[in-house]
């Protein structure tokens, strides 16, 4: 289609109403009565006021008919960002929750992320997980899969054909004393991470990337971290793995790598702590390894749900804050054992509030920046914030249209209510039923297609 104004652009969606959405310098930002285009190639195109419909309609060549008015009980806001899932873990989400850390991942994990050896076994798990995360407005997902190059691949390449962002990590371990044939050697493990990288990219899938992940210190000899930690440099790629979870597992690191200062110093020393790592957890780190991961650039990713349900321990996001340091949601489906960011919104805000009742002089998070923290604070972790995150001109458009009054909704609303009202009901007591629509760099992605 030929552009039929002198911006050169084309629009392809117009939607006039109110917006919610955060920046750096306010948690929550409300535009009222603005008109937000999109375009063609899924980015925002301009945010003007409302009635300047018309001008704008000359500017940029759309037809005012084109121009969808929401209701005044919607509102659009970003996509929600997973920082951190194991989508080879959904299969068993919502059960196997008995255990802590190191025990459960020998009972439970292992075991199943052993039979995705099998790739049709993989493509049903990663097409229902796909779904049902983009179903409850995830646009971006940091994705843990498993040693498995092939079914890792399979896994790109559904959130490519169903439209999400995603960052794909083919897990990498080359030890493993609780189950023994759930590793690889340590050859293997690089080699098939090298492997995993090249055939991704050369699919040129548009928003599917690879992540290097090695799985967690424990699972990784010295060898393989150094080698993960050259292939991440060398290419200039992500990282994402796990770091001060659980009491147990500090201690097991602090006897592996007797060298290193701190955990944290477990992975510098082996170059992957970047501007473009994400660690998970993070509940036992000092105030000296957060200096550490300021200096680095490096994130966190908060994942309440796992923390509580396999009883590792409480994040202090105010104090990561604090530092200075990034910081994400994730749902860490299935030690979490929702795969919803609205879960992990209220799962924060909740450890949040346990820490105040511990600590009176706490300063509990307000449900404003834990709203951020799901959506640009994740962009931000994931070092995504260039292409999505918020409404800003330029950006793609990764966003949610969300239906308070959803018919057969889980929320009533009695009367009219201020849009910050809405907000904090949606993010407390909806769920996918007022997600209407959700796009990803402009494209519709739920509803699915019929072909999905
Ligand atoms: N640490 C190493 N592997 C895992 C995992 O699969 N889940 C969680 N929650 N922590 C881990
Ligand atoms: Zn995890």
């Amino acid at each position: 289609m030929e552009p039929s104004n002198d911006t050169g652009v084309c629009i392809a969606h117009v939607f006039r109403g109110t917006f919610a959405h955060s920046t750096p310098d306010a948690p929550l930002e409300i535009l009222e009565n603005k008109v937000l285009g999109v375009d063609n190639d899924g980015k925002i195109a301009f945010i003007e006021n409302g009635e300047d419909v018309d001008s704008l309609s000359d500017k940029w060549g759309f037809k005012p008919s084109v121009v969808r008015q929401l209701e005044p009980h919607e509102f659009i806001m970003p996509g929600l960002v997973d920082t951190h899932i194991h989508a080879s873990q959904y299969s068993y989400s919502g059960t196997a929750l008995d255990l802590p850390l190191l025990q459960w991942l020998a009972t439970y994990t292992f075991p199943v992320e052993s039979k995705y050896k099998d790739l049709s076994f993989a493509g049903k798990v990663y097409n229902k997980v796909v779904k049902r995360t983009l179903r409850n407005g995830t646009t971006t997902a940091c994705y843990f899969a498993t040693i498995h190059t092939d079914a890792s691949l399979l896994l790109g390449q559904i959130a490519d054909r169903l439209g999400q962002r995603a960052l794909v990590g083919k897990v990498c371990m080359d030890c493993n004393n609780a189950v023994a044939h759930y590793k690889e050697t340590t050859e293997e493990s690089s080699e098939e991470t090298r492997r995993f990288i090249q055939e991704l990219l050369k699919k040129k899938y548009p928003l599917v990337r690879p992540i290097v992940t090695p799985r967690f210190a424990l699972s990784c000899s010295s060898a393989l971290l150094h080698d993960l930690g050259d292939i991440a440099r060398n290419n200039d790629l992500h990282i994402q793995s796990h770091i001060s979870e659980n009491k147990e597992e500090c201690q097991v690191v602090k006897e592996l790598f007797p060298e290193c200062k701190t955990y944290t110093d477990v992975y510098r020393k082996h170059n992957l702590l970047t501007d473009k790592t994400v660690m998970a957890h993070g509940c036992y780190l000092s105030n000296e390894e957060l200096q550490v991961f300021r200096e680095a650039g490096a994130s966190i990713s908060h994942c309440p749900n796992s923390n509580i349900s396999i009883c590792s321990g409480l994040l202090d996001v105010r104090n990561v804050l604090n530092h200075k340091v990034k910081i994400g949601l994730g749902t860490d489906v299935a030690g979490g054992y929702s795969p919803s960011i609205l879960d992990a919104v209220r799962r924060a805000l909740d450890t949040s509030k346990a820490l105040t009742i511990q600590d009176p002089e706490h300063q509990t998070l307000s449900f404003e920046e834990v709203f951020r923290l799901a959506t640009l604070g994740g962009s931000q972790a994931l070092s995504l914030d260039a292409e999505t995150g918020n409404f800003e001109v330029g950006k793609d458009f990764d966003a949610l249209l969300v239906n308070v009054c959803a018919p057969d909704g889980p929320m009533d609303i009695c009367g009219p209510e201020p849009i910050k009202v809405l907000l904090e009901k949606f993010l407390n007591l909806g769920d996918d039923r007022n997600i209407k629509e959700v796009f990803v760099a402009g494209r519709k992605v739920v509803p699915f297609a019929d072909t999905a």
